[in-house]
């Protein structure tokens, strides 16, 4: 599949008043459904905020990975959402049990501050648009209620040789995007960020970092990449 030629082009931005479809690739729908996603989850910096006992959302689950791995874990009322249809099919045929659901609007239809945590694992990394990206985060400020904790975890701008190459590369046929958007041959759109955009991002939204790690993951095409991960917890209501 060709990389399409403007920015994410299979729905409409999300904006921050009524019903708005947020933004997916069609990528998702089809060579990105058939990935194993491998991106790590920290079981302690988990554990050391999210109780057992707490309600949790994963935001993009795809096909349930980690939506799976938190019942192994002992997390007992987990559900996921992802706007792709081939990736909860996928995830309910590999995970039977699991409560993942297809959501293609925001606002979700679900209640404000019914969580007490929320995942965002390489969500932000496949919705390249600032505007797309701030209505992501504050339908999960709307739903995360105050004192819950947001754990994001993603792909920062690397500083090797190929993404390098690769940032500019992007910049020069299509200088509408941010910079470290860029194309995969396989028809894959991704976004790498500055650590202080993300940051800024969840400020801007009423969140406060609580900690941050930089490490290493695998990327979806076979490479190793250095990740961030950011716990950031709702500021409680004044
Ligand atoms: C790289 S996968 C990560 C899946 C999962 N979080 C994991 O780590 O296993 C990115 C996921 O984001 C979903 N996605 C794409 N656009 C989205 C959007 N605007 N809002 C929420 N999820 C989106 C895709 O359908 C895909 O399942």
């Amino acid at each position: 599949m060709a990389p399409s030629a403007g920015p994410a082009s299979s729905a409409s931005s999300a904006g921050s008043a009524g019903s708005a479809r947020p933004v997916v690739h069609t990528y998702w729908e089809t060579a990105g459904a058939t990935m194993t996603f491998t991106h790590p989850l920290d079981q302690g910096l988990l554990e050391r905020y999210v109780p057992r006992d707490a309600r949790i959302l994963d935001y993009g689950c795809g096909y349930g990975r980690l939506t799976a791995r938190l019942e192994e874990l002992g997390y007992g009322d987990v559900q996921g959402v992802d706007p792709s249809a081939a990736m909860i099919e996928r995830g309910l045929r590999e995970h039977p049990g699991l409560k993942l659901t297809r959501q293609t609007a925001l606002p979700l239809p679900l209640a404000e501050d019914s969580f007490d945590a929320a995942l965002l694992f390489v969500v932000l990394g496949v919705v390249p648009g600032d505007a797309d990206q701030n209505a992501l985060v504050a339908e999960l400020a709307r739903l995360i209620r105050p004192g819950g904790v947001l754990y994001l975890s993603d792909v920062p701008l690397q500083d090797d040789e190929r993404h390098l190459r690769r940032y500019e590369e992007a910049v020069a046929s299509a200088p509408y995007r941010a910079y470290g958007t860029f194309s995969t041959p396989d028809g894959g759109l991704f976004r790498h960020h500055r650590p202080e955009q993300l940051r800024a991002l969840l400020h801007g939204n009423g969140f406060v970092v609580e900690e941050e790690r930089t490490g290493a993951a695998a990327t979806l095409h076979g490479h190793t990449a250095r990740s961030v991960q950011v716990v950031a917890r709702r500021a409680p209501a004044p």
